[in-house]
């Protein structure tokens, strides 16, 4: 048995807190178990539930409708949530329920290996990015220290389901989604910088955080000219000074 599935069986066997009680389906998560992108949401829904499939509600369908924009299929990417049972009512997760629930996400990223994690809304953007604010955020690329995984790029989005009953969000949702694949390619051009390591390259960013969605200089790297056009933020930039996640 594949790493993965053998991951995926424990976490349908997961007794770990209440939620089992209530819920129909443990939701692992579904797609490719070595994708460049990992997508997070919240917790699974009354649809989710009842098949035992991640994001196949509303938001799933949005969802699935921005990822053909990119040119991706659901299969081509990791698609999961921070909680893998349905909170009743779908209220929201309790901080015990998500304390509970971590070990399998933490493991999934362990596993997985994404290039880029993809966090759907706040509670996911909470677990990795405490103290922000989703709408200063959102559409901004971070680079972070997550225990246990080493240097990890996060992204943080509005929920789809969010976009789906604030009409305001919607635009501002697809713009962000749009810029995955740059986001992407900023990443793959930090890792062959031929001269700066990664981490240099990333220190010459986060100082230009003013400038961030201006055109790069004539002389700027081809890694810092994707990373303008995405908006990096990382750890010690004056934006997001924050100290170790957990
Ligand atoms: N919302 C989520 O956050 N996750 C799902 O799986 C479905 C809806």
């Amino acid at each position: 048995m594949s790493q993965y599935k053998n991951l995926e069986e424990n976490i349908k066997k997961c007794r770990a807190c209440h939620l089992r009680g209530t819920c129909a389906n443990i939701v692992p998560g579904e797609g490719n178990p070595a994708a460049e992108i990992m997508f997070i949401g919240e917790a699974p829904g009354a649809e989710e539930d009842k098949q035992g499939r991640p994001f196949v509600g509303a938001a799933g369908k949005f969802l699935n409708q921005m990822l053909e924009v990119i040119h991706l299929r659901r299969e081509d990417v990791f698609i999961g949530n921070v909680l893998k049972c349905r909170p009743p009512g779908n209220r929201d997760p309790m901080p015990e329920e998500v304390a509970a629930c971590w070990p399998w996400l933490l493991e999934q990223i362990k596993t997985i290996k994404p290039k880029l994690i993809v966090l759907l809304g706040r509670h996911a953007m909470e677990r990795f990015l405490p103290n922000q604010k989703i709408s200063q955020i959102h559409g901004t690329a971070v680079r972070r220290e997550l225990p246990g995984v080493g240097k990890q790029v996060f992204y943080a989005l509005y929920h789809p389901a969010a976009a789906l009953y604030q009409g305001s969000l919607r635009e501002v949702l697809i713009k962000d989604f749009k810029k995955i694949p740059k986001v992407l390619e900023a990443i793959a051009k930090e890792k062959n910088a031929p001269i700066d390591t990664p981490e240099k390259n990333m220190e010459n960013m986060e100082t230009e955080d003013e400038n961030r969605f201006e055109e790069p200089a004539r002389n700027a790297s081809p890694a810092r000219s994707a990373a303008s056009a995405v908006g990096w933020r990382s750890d010690s930039g004056r934006e997001n000074k924050q100290e170790a996640l957990f």
